[in-house]
């Protein structure tokens, strides 16, 4: 039995040891680096069927969903499938106390009902370009990362206006590999995007913030849009006039599901990842900033969940809220015990160690290289003080609310102090203003920020060094005697931005054009305060060293890819379009503990607890769950399949992204990775970083059979 045993160890172990690759490619230069590889892994399409500027191919079907996701094109008639997680603000404007759509989902049963989203927007792809050689040209060794960054930008100015000519399309330069390569991408942005359907929360955010960066998951994380286009299917503002978008391409879907081991690729835009900062840099994040920012979040949570649990009002507003801060701050927890785990400091010590010493080999290397190390190490050193500030004060200029919102008065306040004020301009942002104060308030509870506001300046002053700290606190020790709440509630009862109101009363009577009231008020002073600290404190004194590192990385980056000859190196990511690859399989979090690769609707079932927003299962979907009456969506067992994990290398952006399988079908759409694996984006550990992909026919199962909303299915290419 032993026997038996280790031997299935060593086959569980073998395929992760063998098959997982870490990286995301360029698609434009599959066929140079790793299309070879993909095939080897099963593939079976041609780099030219995933990327090509000559035919259709599957980057015509890629969107970047909003500012931040991705999505991809089901039907010839424009249909859109993100994640539900990606969709939430636009689902979140469109709900009230009455009409709940997060609560209770929203189908458009004809196109007529489909909502418009004014500015979400939904961008596709035209071309890669790589404009290496033509901005290196202009950059010589001897300038100064000013001069470097003023000539990059002369260059890429005069790259972007010639591409975007007589065009429709928008152009952007990115740096790659801290500025060793630049590569153009143009894009076609499409305006109307209309929101089709959601499941409701129950589903689409299914064990909601509990389960969040976590394996094993039942999250039907998706939602259904549609892109709109004028009658030349080119991109036009929302009018009723316009029409579904025919795209070039459209993505096939998969019933055919999949199995352990099955390759699968990941297509889509991973925001930011830093796989090439020294030992220095991951200490100063582990153990400086991520500490900072997880308490000042915890503490932000306790006071938004304490209203929320009462108020179903309040619950609605500050969901989008909430799920913000809580990612960020559980994703960081992760990364924390993954990059002790793997021991990253301690493996970059070691390359760092074994570079240098390769660096002292030769004479020029060690000209180039040598120094390199040592340079880092000084520069954390010098920054470390300055990154707790740092952490403190974006954390603190982010939570509170309303001092954000009163920097919408800064311009109001530069316009009506001109010596010949301009009458138009200042009605302009007076409307922009209210414009603003609409949205803010929206979703706005004052009693939060209130208590948000005390506890942030409280951490703030208890837990870092006082003169890093901005002038206001002192003032605010001094006249409240340190009592932060104090403070808080004078600044909420005295300022006139707490309220829409008062805020809409302020501009009515704003005809004095006389701005001292804005001047004085004590959440715009508040806002000053924190900025100006930021802007005439912070950065000037950490400006240099950022720059310096940037310069460091470059060099250092130039160094590895010569001392590491075999290893695949990858830029990282850069929220442009990228390629991914991996194989469907479980992992082994802890001792003793094996996951498997897919949940299914048993697994909802079990979490059920009626008590529980996040956990509740309705009825109708119970009632489908007890007849499995799961149409063609199920899986060979029989089962309903939920979600699935694979060892694609992914970040944040790639939500909404599709996994796809060896033929290029849509099997998934993925929503997120791992908590045992998040450290990915500064360290990637095969055996443990999965990605989390939702199976797709859940949501057409959810679609179908639980929405009734069927004719969105026969819109789309289903594979059987
Ligand atoms: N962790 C995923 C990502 O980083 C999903 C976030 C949204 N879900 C949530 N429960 N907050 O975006
Ligand atoms: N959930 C992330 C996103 O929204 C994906 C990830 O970080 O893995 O893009």
């Amino acid at each position: 039995m032993k026997r038996v045993i280790s031997f299935l160890i060593i086959i569980v172990l073998l395929p992760s040891l063998l098959l997982a690759k870490e990286g995301m490619w360029i698609p434009s230069l599959l066929n140079k680096f790793v299309e070879k590889d993909m095939r080897k892994m099963g593939m079976r399409l041609t780099a030219e069927e995933i990327y090509s500027i000559n035919q259709a191919s599957l980057k015509d079907a890629i969107i970047i969903f909003g500012g931040g996701c991705t999505g991809e094109v089901v039907s010839d008639q424009g249909l859109v499938l993100t994640n539900h997680h990606c969709g939430y603000g636009a689902i979140q404007s469109h709900s009230s106390v009455e009409h709940d759509y997060l609560t209770n989902g929203f189908w458009a049963m004809s196109k007529e009902e489909e909502l418009p989203n004014p500015g979400l927007t939904a961008t596709f792809l035209v071309r890669i370009e790589d404009v290496s050689e033509k901005v290196l040209a202009e950059l010589n060794d001897n300038m100064t990362e000013a001069e470097r960054s003023a000539a990059v930008k002369e260059k890429t100015d005069a790259l972007i206006a010639e591409a975007e000519k007589d065009t429709h399309y928008k152009a952007v330069v990115k740096p790659f590999y801290y500025g060793n390569e630049y590569y153009m991408f143009l894009y076609e942005e499409y305006k109307d995007v209309r929101l089709v359907g959601a499941p409701p929360s129950n589903i689409g955010k299914f064990g909601g913030d509990t389960d969040n960066w976590m394996w094993p998951r039942h999250t039907g994380d998706f939602s259904v849009f549609r892109i709109y286009a004028d009658k030349d299917n080119n991109p036009a503002e929302y009018s009723e006039d316009n029409v579904p978008y025919k795209p070039m391409k459209h993505l096939k879907i998969s019933l055919k599901g999949y199995e352990k081991d099955d390759f699968t690729f990941v297509f889509g835009y991973p925001g930011s990842t830093e796989q090439y900062l020294p030992s220095f840099a991951i200490d100063n994040i582990v153990n400086e900033v991520n500490p900072i920012r997880i308490d000042m979040r915890t503490e932000r949570l306790d006071i938004m969940n304490k209203y929320m649990e009462q108020d179903q009002k309040i619950r609605i507003q500050y969901a989008a809220k909430y799920a913000g801060t809580s990612n960020g701050w559980k994703k960081w927890q992760g990364e924390n015990r993954g990059i002790e785990r793997m021991d990253a400091i301690g493996k970059k010590q070691h390359l760092e160690k074994h570079f240098m010493e390769w660096a002292a080999m030769n004479d020029q290397r060690s000209k180039l290289y040598g120094g390199l190390v040592p340079a880092f190490e000084e520069i954390y050193t010098n920054l470390e003080p300055y990154s707790r500030a740092r952490a403190f004060l974006l954390e603190t200029l982010f939570g509170i609310e309303i001092s954000r919102f009163s920097r919408n008065f800064k311009k109001l306040v530069t316009l009506s102090n001109a010596d010949d004020p301009d009458e138009k301009a200042i009605e302009e942002q007076i409307e922009k203003i209210r414009k603003a104060a609409k949205g803010h308030f929206k979703n706005y509870h004052a009693p939060i920020d209130k208590e948000i506001t005390a506890k942030m300046l409280d951490l703030y002053f208890h837990r870092l060094n006082r003169d890093l700290q901005p002038q206001i606190i002192t003032e605010i020790i001094q006249d409240y005697d340190a009592d932060f709440t104090a403070y808080a509630e004078e600044l909420f009862d005295d300022s006139f931005m707490s309220s829409e109101k008062e805020v809409n009363e302020f501009l009515d009577k704003y005809k004095t054009r006389k701005a001292k009231k804005i001047e004085k008020d004590p959440a715009y002073v508040l806002g000053e305060a924190l900025y100006n600290h930021y802007f005439s404190n912070i950065l000037p004194a950490t400006s240099q060293w950022d720059s310096d590192l940037d310069s460091l990385q470059r060099i250092y980056i130039r160094g590895l890819k010569e001392y590491q000859k075999n290893r695949r190196f990858y830029p990282d990511a850069n929220f442009t379009l990228r390629v991914t690859y991996g194989k469907i399989q479980g992992y082994e979090p802890r001792d003793a503990v094996a996951y498997e690769y897919f949940t299914t609707l048993e697994g909802v079932m079990a979490k059920e607890d009626p008590d529980i927003y996040d956990y509740v299962v309705e009825d109708k979907l119970k009632e489908l769950y007890h007849k499995k009456d799961y149409g063609r969506y199920a899986g060979d067992d029989g089962k309903m399949h939920v979600c699935f994990i694979a060892s694609n290398h992914t970040s944040g952006g790639n939500s909404g992204s599709p996994v796809l399988n060896a033929d290029g079908h849509l099997i998934g759409l993925n929503f997120d990775r791992n908590w045992e694996g998040t450290m990915s984006d500064l360290m990637y550990d095969p055996d443990m970083c999965r990605n989390i992909t939702l199976d797709v026919r859940y949501a057409l199962f959810i679609i179908d059979k639980f929405a009734g909303a069927g004719h969105l299915i026969d819109e789309m290419t289903i594979i059987e």
